[in-house]
């Protein structure tokens, strides 16, 4: 981690137990699925959308067994998301680790995740809450939305940058809003604050996605835990790329790059290396800040210190990580 967050001591504490509940849950089951699922989960993560459940429980009155109901299924929504995505994009490496569909096969890739995905929402119920049954649902719709859209526009130069940004925020954006509104919600908050964590959330998801497609081009792998230049191959037209053909000539080989359904390594090495020369990547990082200044005006109201450091301090993390 290129940076630690500056979380209250006690949820630190509360992120183990999280884990551990995590782990447990997972690990009592029997079968292909849940050995996978395991795996996925044993891997690691940064366990980014469990971490903004418990900090926005922190705003009011904060109940870990309130939370724990949230964190874990948001983490088991997300953790299917990668399983499946990985499917999607023919990914090989998630978490330092072979992904479900390398180590076992696509079709076990498929029933693992939405395995994943039932365990999530028998999970939430515990909570007896219609509301979060509802934001959730909508959360793994966008998913599903975001992810189609992604592929009806894969290899395609006809596209904009606000078909860019209606993508991510459906398939990233919205997870983390809605974690941070079930925290927010869960802790007994005014109806403004937690209008205001559903903005910071869904403005940081918009960065964090930003600069994981920053990552994708000028990452490291095995920081990262998972292949670079993937999403050129698979001619996913990302912020970067975009603002890069802005200022390169015509028929350079990143357009080629783009549109080929085969682009050869060598060929994706130098596409990365024109949008490099270009600064497209210093553009891209700049509107990532700008989402997360969006996601910190909106938190100004959040009157407990040790809340507002930790969200700011995520905020932080987002645009000034590795991984
Ligand atoms: C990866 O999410 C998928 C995106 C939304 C970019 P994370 O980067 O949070 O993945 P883990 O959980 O830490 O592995
Ligand atoms: C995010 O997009 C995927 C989901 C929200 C499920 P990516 O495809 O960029 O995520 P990574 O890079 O594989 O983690
Ligand atoms: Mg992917
Ligand atoms: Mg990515």
């Amino acid at each position: 981690m290129s940076k630690v967050y500056s979380l209250p001591s006690h949820i630190k504490e509360d992120l183990k137990l999280v884990e551990e509940e995590l782990l447990g849950i997972v690990a009592s089951k029997k079968g292909k699925l849940a050995e996978a699922s395991l795996a996925t989960l044993k891997a690691g993560g940064k366990r980014l959308r469990p971490i903004l459940v418990l900090l926005a429980g922190t705003i009011n009155d904060y109940d870990l067994s309130k939370l724990m109901p949230a964190a874990v299924a948001v983490e088991l929504i997300h953790t299917a998301s990668l399983i499946h995505d990985d499917v999607l994009d023919g990914a090989d490496t998630r978490r330092g680790f072979p992904t479900v569909n390398a180590a076992w096969d696509e079709t076990i890739a498929i029933s693992t995740g939405d395995y994943l995905f039932g365990m999530a929402f028998e999970i939430l119920s515990k909570l007896n809450n219609p509301y979060f049954v509802k934001i959730m649902s909508e959360a793994v719709l966008a998913l599903s939305v975001g992810e189609l859209y992604q592929m009806k526009t894969y290899h395609s130069l006809n596209q904009t940058v606000d078909d860019y940004l209606f993508k991510i925020k459906n398939k990233t954006a919205f997870l983390f809003s809605v974690a941070c509104l079930m925290g927010a919600t869960l802790s007994g908050a005014k109806e403004t604050e937690i209008e205001a964590m559903g903005k910071y959330g869904e403005n940081l998801g918009m960065a964090f996605q930003i600069y994981d497609d920053v990552l994708d081009i000028s990452g490291d792998k095995e920081t990262l835990g998972k292949p670079i230049g993937i999403d050129l191959k698979d001619g996913i037209v990302t912020m970067p790329v975009f603002f890069a053909l802005e200022e390169i000539t015509t028929g350079e080989c990143l357009q080629k790059v783009v549109e080929n359904v085969n682009s050869t390594e060598e060929e994706i090495r130098e596409a990365i290396s024109i949008i490099e020369s270009t600064s497209a990547i210093e553009r891209t990082k700049d509107k990532a800040k700008k989402f997360i200044e969006r996601a910190l005006e909106s938190i100004e109201l959040i009157t407990d210190a040790g809340t507002k450091r930790g969200l700011y301090s995520i905020g932080e993390f987002v645009i000034d990580r590795y991984h």
